[in-house]
């Protein structure tokens, strides 16, 4: 098959951990970007990269590439498109943009002029032009301008791949899954321990870890990928894709995700039923207060309230609490928190062995890891190991704007401006309507690697998935 260039795009702080999840997954000319990665592969990689990628919200695929400096000019060159190798007149559309150039004020705008390229075009050959749909286009086309460099891309995800389609319910302030997913890859846990989310609200972070541990793919709960609707979509190449399960693995440890509130244990429940987790994931209501010590070496990823958007009455005690419990009941493990008050880490009081900037939304937040240790920790790295403040490694920070707001945030602490303190089964992972592919329940051949170094399905002897009306399911490989 040939290779055409694609674009991942993510969160900032996710661009490296993406980077190796597509190089895992055989891509090639993988290069990191700002908020995104481009990398080369053909129309099974496109699939495997949408149902696969865990740390990507998107992945588009660019088909032209010109010079423009304005909007008009865009115009022109967009009703030069042979747009009809893209869609068909009875196919709905929108149009996305993303413009950082001087020239360019209005980025909306460009895109009205994309729009009104597309509708002319089909206008003046066919007489009639096809719909406009904001809410649920058939097919979404991406203009992306730089200085004067512009890329028009297809969209092949649709929805946010953040959607995995188990979130039943939230709770409030729900940690984005593809952010839960990318702590998770960087902490390096890998499910060969025990782990444990102790404020788990709608359980966010203990399902991309079940997902993880079982090697699960993060898409399969999706109704629905744009590619779907392409005019080029090979049903069977996807089929194959989804059906093949052979990856997957068992999980020996324990995930455990605890909350005070009745309410978010049983939203965490539902979402993870609706993943068919519940058998991976203990959860339980309990305060983090009351943890108890670990018998296991287990590792810890938790998202705390901030103050922001959770109203926390002691946010300060609740820091100083959960740095004495991780003192004294993860003897061996490590933590990993991410916040966004240096105030609620200093609470803490224990000292970070990394710290990595990542955007919450639009909060500059940071992931701190602490490494419990059995004694003092400075005594513990003893000698010329013996970290110093400066020493304690921090990521690279990537952008101005993350230094710019933590920079903002320094000044306000100084000045001391106090920050705002606020008052069983599986769910079918695919409709079963006819033609539409669901996971195969049995079997799977393995992937072998093509001389290339890139990864392909080998199909010969492979059963052919279950066509069925009835509502498809999985083995639970009990
Ligand atoms: C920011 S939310 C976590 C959101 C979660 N990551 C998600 O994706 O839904 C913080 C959670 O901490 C819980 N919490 C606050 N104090 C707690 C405590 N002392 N013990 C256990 N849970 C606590 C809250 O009930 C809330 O659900």
């Amino acid at each position: 098959m040939t290779e055409f260039e694609m674009i991942a795009k993510t969160f900032q702080g996710l661009e490296e951990i993406l980077a190796k999840e597509l190089i895992d997954l055989g891509a090639n000319g993988v290069a990191i970007g700002n908020r995104m990665v481009s990398f080369k592969g053909d129309k099974a990689l496109m699939y495997k990269a949408n149902f696969h990628l865990r740390t990507a919200i998107r992945i588009l695929k660019p088909f032209l590439h010109f010079k423009a400096d304005s909007a008009d000019d865009v115009y022109e060159i967009c009703r030069k498109v042979e747009w009809e190798k893209y869609m068909d007149l009875s196919d709905s559309f929108a149009v996305d943009s993303v413009v950082y150039s001087e020239d360019f004020r209005h980025s909306k705008f460009v895109a009205y002029r994309v729009k009104d390229a597309i509708a002319d075009y089909f206008r003046d050959k066919y007489g009639k032009r096809p719909n406009v749909s904001v809410a649920n286009p058939d097919l979404t086309f991406h203009i992306h301008i730089s200085h004067d460099d512009c890329s028009l891309s297809l969209d092949s995800s649709g929805e946010s791949l953040h959607k995995r389609g188990y979130r039943q319910e939230a709770m409030e302030a729900p940690l984005n899954e593809v952010l839960a997913a990318g702590m998770i890859l960087m902490s390096g846990w890998d499910g060969k321990c025990d782990f444990v989310d102790p404020m788990c609200g709608s359980g966010t972070i203990p399902i991309e870890a079940a997902l993880i541990a079982r090697n699960m793919a993060p898409g399969l709960f999706r109704s629905h990928f744009a590619f779907e609707k392409w005019k080029d979509f090979d049903r069977d190449l996807f089929e194959e894709i989804y059906n093949d399960d052979s990856q997957e693995r068992e999980f020996e440890f324990t995930i455990k995700g605890y909350d005070k509130d009745p309410k978010a244990i049983l939203t965490a429940m539902r979402n993870a039923k609706a993943a068919g987790l519940l058998d991976t994931i203990q959860f339980e209501q309990r305060d983090f207060k009351d943890f108890e010590p670990v018998k296991e070496r287990t590792v810890i990823i938790t998202n705390p309230p901030y103050g922001e958007r959770l109203v926390e009455e002691n946010l300060l005690g609740l820091y100083e609490m959960i740095g004495e419990r991780l003192k004294h009941a993860l003897i061996g493990g490590e933590a990993w928190i991410i916040s966004y008050h240096y105030e609620c880490f200093d609470k803490i009081g224990l000292k970070p062995s990394a710290k990595i900037p990542l955007f919450n939304g639009a909060l500059p937040c940071e992931l701190r890891k602490y490494e419990i240790f059995d004694g003092r920790y400075n005594e513990f790295r003893g000698g010329d190991r013996r970290l110093k403040k400066d020493d304690v490694p921090t990521r690279r920070s990537g952008t101005l704007r993350h230094k710019a707001r933590l920079a903002e945030r320094e000044e306000a602490r100084k000045t001391e401006k106090p920050f705002r303190k606020s008052s069983e089964e599986r769910k079918p992972f695919r409709k079963s309507e006819e033609g539409k592919p669901f996971r195969k329940s049995e079997g799977g051949k393995p992937f072998h690697k093509s001389e290339g170094g890139k990864p392909f399905h080998k199909s010969e002897g492979k059963k052919p998935f279950r066509k069925t009306e009835k509502k498809p399911f999985r083995n639970n490989k009990k």
